[in-house]
């Protein structure tokens, strides 16, 4: 049965509720309501009678979802590392690694995102394709031209998607034109950086994104570490993704300890700072990322298409870093969470068989990653990640019936769901309480 509501009035979802509240379990939450306010969770608990719905909150008929036996809701998913630009490459090029990669294949593409109808038209199926996957935080790489970065935080508002944009800067590689003057990025930065803090609209916020440690000398970085502290903004970068990768940062900043000090140097490891990949990350470099309390983007489609490497995650958790999920588009060949969930299982136990004193990571862990780990990843557990009472309603209706499942336990739903699902389970997805998908079933 179809349900058809107003989301500009509070309204409920009965049925069951599938989430995390910490990395090790997921709580499954049997005959539940979830009341969402002016888009946010008011509140949840065990499903009253549509009297109380009524009479106690305020809620009427037409404004109840009522999920059937084969459906669960469950939280948003977060892809913590996306390149919105390259989505037109995600699934080619991967004959070669990281630094050729990037030469032949990456830079000529970004190149092209100053021609706006160009990235109009990609930016707007990236989006779409994001969402329709269940993503409802992205954190987005987009390139190093100032309008076409400000057309991806309008498009991400217009299609009702939560997360960060960040305008690239790179000063160093020549690629045949794809750079900028040092000058020139620190002032597009700063002007996109106000841009975006502007607008009413607190959906998407700016992102300071150095692509790289090859990409950016350290005068620049310093100056994004300043820009950083003066907006108290978010940072993004790569890390240790690549041996070839590692030796040249060591090349070139001969007075670093290590990759992550080179960063550290220039201030960029905050509370709000993501780093993609880490594949490769030594023990000292792991302890500097607690301290600092920044997090990692786990790529494992990304690692595995372009040979970077198996990242043992379980040593990342285990050292008490925070980890989130990441597609990486196109060093990842699909802007799905879910796909990336699958990746992430399999290489852990690629991991295990490399080294058996290593547990393999569990689908329970995995969707903890994809949610909530994702959330804090980006400093944004107070506001998203789980459906509890006071954060924004962003979630996913999930429907498993065309499964045909022996039994419709919510456990078997949610394991049926994370091994064999894919967009067309995610039924109807919410941001901020707004529907942004809505499938007729
Ligand atoms: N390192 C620097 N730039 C990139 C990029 O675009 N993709 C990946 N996977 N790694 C990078
Ligand atoms: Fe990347």
């Amino acid at each position: 049965e179809q349900w058809n509501l107003e989301t500009s009035e509070p309204f409920a979802v009965m049925g069951t509720v599938v989430h995390s509240h910490h990395s090790k379990s997921i709580n499954i939450l049997q005959n539940h309501v979830i009341i969402v306010h002016d888009g946010k969770i008011q509140h949840i608990g065990m499903a009253p009678s549509l009297q109380e719905l009524k009479e106690v909150h305020n809620i009427s008929e037409r404004q109840i979802i009522q999920l059937s036996p084969s459906q669960f809701i469950m939280p948003g998913l977060i892809d913590t590392h996306i390149h919105a630009p390259q989505y037109p490459n995600a699934g080619l090029g991967y004959d070669k690694t990281l630094l050729e990669w990037l030469e032949t294949y990456t830079f000529p593409l970004e190149k092209q995102y100053g021609d706006l109808v160009h990235a109009q038209n990609v930016y707007k199926h990236v989006v779409r394709h994001s969402l329709n996957s269940g993503t409802t935080t992205a954190c987005y790489f987009a390139t190093i031209h100032l309008e076409s970065s400000l057309l991806l935080v309008d498009l991400m508002t217009e299609l009702g998607q939560r997360g960060f944009v960040g305008k690239v800067n790179m000063n160093t590689c020549q690629n045949k034109g794809y750079n900028e003057k040092t000058e020139q990025s620190v002032t597009d930065t700063e002007i996109f950086i106000k841009n975006v803090l502007q607008r009413k609209n607190q959906l998407v916020q700016p992102i300071i994104t150095p692509r790289f440690a090859l990409s950016c000398d350290s005068i620049l970085m310093k100056k994004l570490g300043e820009l950083a502290k003066k907006y108290n903004v978010h940072i993004q970068t790569h890390i240790s993704e690549n041996l070839g990768e590692i030796e040249a940062v060591k090349e070139i900043f001969p007075d670093s300890k290590h990759y992550a000090d080179v960063y550290d140097k220039a201030e960029l490891l905050t509370k709000k700072t993501v780093l993609a990949h880490g594949v490769w990350l030594k023990d000292e470099e792991i302890k500097l990322l607690v301290s600092r309390g920044s997090s990692v983007s786990h790529c494992p489609c990304s690692n595995t298409n372009l040979q970077s490497g198996l990242c043992n995650v379980r040593r990342l958790l285990e050292a008490g870093v925070k980890v989130g999920l990441g597609t990486d588009v196109s060093g990842g060949h699909t802007p799905s969470i879910l796909d990336v969930m699958h990746s992430a299982l399999d290489t852990s136990i690629h991991v295990f068989f490399q080294h058996k004193n290593i547990i393999p990571l569990t689908y329970h862990e995995v969707f903890y990653l994809a949610t909530l780990g994702g959330a804090e990843a980006l400093a944004l557990e107070n506001e998203v990640g789980n459906l509890m009472p006071g954060k924004q309603f962003d979630a996913l209706i999930v429907d498993m019936s065309s499964h045909y499942l022996l039994n419709s336990e919510p456990e078997t739903l949610v394991q049926k769901f994370v091994y064999c699902g894919d967009d067309r389970n995610i039924i109807s997805v919410f941001v901020g309480g707004k529907i942004v998908k809505k499938t007729k079933i």
